[in-house]
């Protein structure tokens, strides 16, 4: 295969202006704004901008809103049955999701906005033991994702770093999920389709699927002292070090920064964190050394996996269950590009380049 074919690097496949990644200068806007700018904002701010003029009727403030669609979609947990409980968490909220009615509007919208948190809660909860929490339409989105997990109310830093999380994930360009959702929604299928093809894109390690490794990893390391042996035995392995590289970014990804910010504030409020911020940080160096040595053409930077991984577990969500956190923010996305690519979009359709053999002449 031609390098850069495969993969469709360097290729444009859409014209957005929901956000851009800019992977030399190593930036983030969504709709005008760069990622530093959203600190403090909320996920139903964050999906109201990015899902603006896509949608009639859309309010002014979502969370009533998007409340009532945690209620509504709260009655397809009673489904969640040991069959589905056996399988990974992500499979679990993707067939939950699947049960959704599809179609293009605002309230269809919202319940998929609102599927990933209360459908993970209900499956983490489960997998404990523990009896579904209905959501609370009043309350937060954020907020109420930690209690519909827990059973009860979260720290307000904790709250924080949920929404500062949410925020940073909700969108990120042609990402391999959103193209999913966009190819999907190219052929007029409904929302609902889109968001369960950018869900499946979604899990795999190499996009989504990632930081659940990373804690694999910070175990495997141990101790910082161990950091350096342990990463060069991994790659002697031909494994890939989670959370590092990137398709776009040739520079650290500014997510990265944002998610260590929100980590390194929430430590200061708890006293779980300390020891895992110190390997964390010294895994991110010695990883950045030595995969500068093993590949010195290539620029391979810490990327937002990492402190996405300190982050959720501090929140104390599963490893298993950390895909799923992620859909709950890049849903946001997804749904706004599936709009964007059916109001102003054709359908997509490349071609393939045939390399099998010539037909035979009929004899
Ligand atoms: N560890 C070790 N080597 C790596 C890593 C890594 N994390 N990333 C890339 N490489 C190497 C590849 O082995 C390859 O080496 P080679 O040229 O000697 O064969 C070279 O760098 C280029 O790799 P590609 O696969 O062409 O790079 P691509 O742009 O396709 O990969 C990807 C991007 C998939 C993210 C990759 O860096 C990776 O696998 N990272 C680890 C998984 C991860 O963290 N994923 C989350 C990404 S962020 C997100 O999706 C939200």
């Amino acid at each position: 295969m031609r390098d850069g074919v495969n993969g469709l690097e360097g290729v444009v496949a859409a014209e957005t202006v929901l956000s851009e990644v800019d992977g030399e200068a190593g930036r983030l806007v969504i709709r005008g704004h760069g990622l530093e700018a959203l600190a403090g904002w909320t996920f139903e701010e964050v999906t109201g901008l990015l899902w603006s003029g896509f949608f009639d009727g859309l309010p002014r403030d979502l969370r009533p809103a998007l409340g009532a669609a945690r209620a509504e979609v709260f009655d397809e947990v009673a489904r969640l049955d040991d069959g589905l409980l056996a399988r990974a968490p992500v499979e679990a909220v993707r067939a939950l999701t699947a049960r959704l009615a599809d179609g293009d509007d605002l309230a269809i919208a919202l319940r998929l906005a609102a599927a990933p948190a209360v459908f993970t809660a209900a499956a983490v909860r489960a997998r404990q033991g523990e009896p579904a929490v209905a959501p609370d339409p009043a309350a937060g989105h954020a907020a109420d994702i930690l209690r519909m997990s827990r059973g009860r109310p979260a720290r307000p830093a904790e709250v924080a770093a949920l929404e500062a999380y949410l925020v940073t994930v909700s969108d990120h360009g042609l990402n391999a999920s959103t193209f999913a959702a966009r190819v999907v929604a190219s052929t007029r299928a409904g929302l609902t389709s889109a968001v369960l093809a950018g869900l499946s894109a979604l899990k795999g390690p190499l996009h989504g699927g990632a930081p659940g490794p990373v804690i694999e990893m910070l175990d495997g390391v141990g101790a910082p002292q161990n950091a350096r042996a342990w990463l060069e035995a991994a790659l002697d392995r031909g494994d890939r070090l989670m959370g590092f590289g990137h398709r776009v970014y040739r520079v650290r990804d500014p997510r990265a920064d944002a998610l260590k910010r929100a980590v390194a504030a929430l430590g200061k409020a708890s006293n779980v964190l300390p020891g895992r911020f110190a390997l964390a940080e010294a895994v991110e160096v010695a990883a950045l050394e030595v995969l500068r040595e093993r590949k010195p053409n290539r620029s391979l930077q810490t990327n937002v996996e990492l402190y996405t991984a300190l982050l959720l577990e501090a929140l104390a969500f599963p490893p298993e269950a950390f895909t799923c956190v992620f859909a709950m923010g890049r849903v946001a996305g997804w749904i706004a590009h599936a709009r964007e690519q059916v109001l102003g979009g054709r359908l997509i359709r490349p071609q393939s380049r045939y390399i099998g053999p010539r037909a035979r002449a009929a004899a």
